[in-house]
């Protein structure tokens, strides 16, 4: 394993990128300043619009050079300044989704001239066509409900129903509230939840995740838990010691459990290849089409599922 990986280390991210070869990394996972004033107990976020915006573009130009060719990027950002920095990156890379991130804040009080903001915004973009992104480990559950409400004939013994349904582009995730287990001592924290699909659906097992602007360390702790390796920088010497801490915390290491949704899916996928084999339909329901380069021969998949 290369010195650099699984360090986070506490420093200038543009100064520490040097250490990281090019084409090494397979996702950039990052969560950079927003330009809005915040307190990270650094000056970090208190630059004047143009000069926030010069610096965001000076780092993008620094990191990309890093991504593996199949590589990708997730940027969270706000209303504030994503569509200029969609434009930057646009120029770089292809998009692939704005990803609204609804922070399910409750109805009290908020903005009486405008509407109250209440989701980040969260960039998908990827270097070239064929980037990683495996499917099958982030489909969500039907619940109980669906799976009884999908009770029409063409439906009857459809196993897709048991593999779950592809992740939408609204991501409805609860902020850390001050009591929430996860929380530490970070301003803009984000929840795992949100960074381990991100991992799974977009670096492969034991691949590398670089996020240059750790906080908290979420990046890290959630590549820890899913098998994935990382890298990082965090400016403020108070966060890199909260990093250190959740990284070591028993229930931040790499579980089965944590990893759990890819392997089921592929047995059950495998099997249903081989129980459909051989059978016809003219229709393939949109839930259970599949878009990834690596999901196995995806049009004898997708022959397969037929009901
Ligand atoms: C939005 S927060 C990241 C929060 C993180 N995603 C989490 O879940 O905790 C941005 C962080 O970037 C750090 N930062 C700002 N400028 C930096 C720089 N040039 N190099 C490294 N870190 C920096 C800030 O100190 C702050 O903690």
């Amino acid at each position: 394993m290369s010195a650099w990986c699984n360090q986070i280390y506490c420093e200038d991210a543009l100064t520490g990128l040097v250490r990281i070869p090019d084409a090494s990394i397979d996702l950039i996972l990052t969560d950079p300043p927003y330009g809005l004033g915040k307190d990270y107990g650094n000056d970090s976020d208190k630059q004047d619009s143009a000069a926030y915006l010069r610096w965001m573009e000076q780092w993008i130009d620094a990191a990309l050079p890093k991504l593996k060719p199949n590589g990708s990027l997730y940027i969270y950002l706000t209303w504030r300044y994503s569509p200029e920095i969609f434009v930057m990156l646009k120029q770089r890379m292809i998009m692939l989704n704005e990803i609204i991130w609804d922070r399910r804040v409750p109805s009290m009080g908020g903005s009486t001239r405008s509407y109250t903001s209440v989701h980040d915004t969260i960039g998908f973009f990827a270097m070239r066509k064929d980037y990683y992104f495996d499917l099958n480990a982030i489909r969500i559950p039907y619940d109980a409900e669906t799976k009884k409400a999908r009770s029409r004939s063409i439906f009857v013994g459809a196993k897709w129903l048991e593999l779950g349904y592809n992740p939408k582009d609204v991501w409805s995730v609860s902020r850390l509230h001050r009591e929430h287990p996860e929380r530490a001592d970070h301003p803009t924290q984000k929840p795992l939840e949100i960074v381990e699909r991100m991992v799974k659906a977009s670096c492969p097992v034991d691949g590398v995740v670089l996020d240059l602007f750790m906080g908290s360390g979420t990046t890290a702790v959630g590549a820890q838990r899913c098998g994935r390796q990382f890298v990082g920088f965090e400016l403020n010497p108070d966060y890199c010691e909260i990093i250190a801490k959740r990284l070591a915390a028993p229930e931040n290491q790499l579980t089965e459990q944590n990893n759990l949704p890819t392997e089921p899916v592929r047995e059950k996928l495998t099997n249903i290849i081989k129980q459909k084999k051989g059978r016809k339909s003219k229709h393939v329901p949109e839930e259970i089409q599949l878009h990834s380069e690596d999901d196995v021969a995806s049009d004898s998949v997708q022959q397969a599922l037929i009901f």
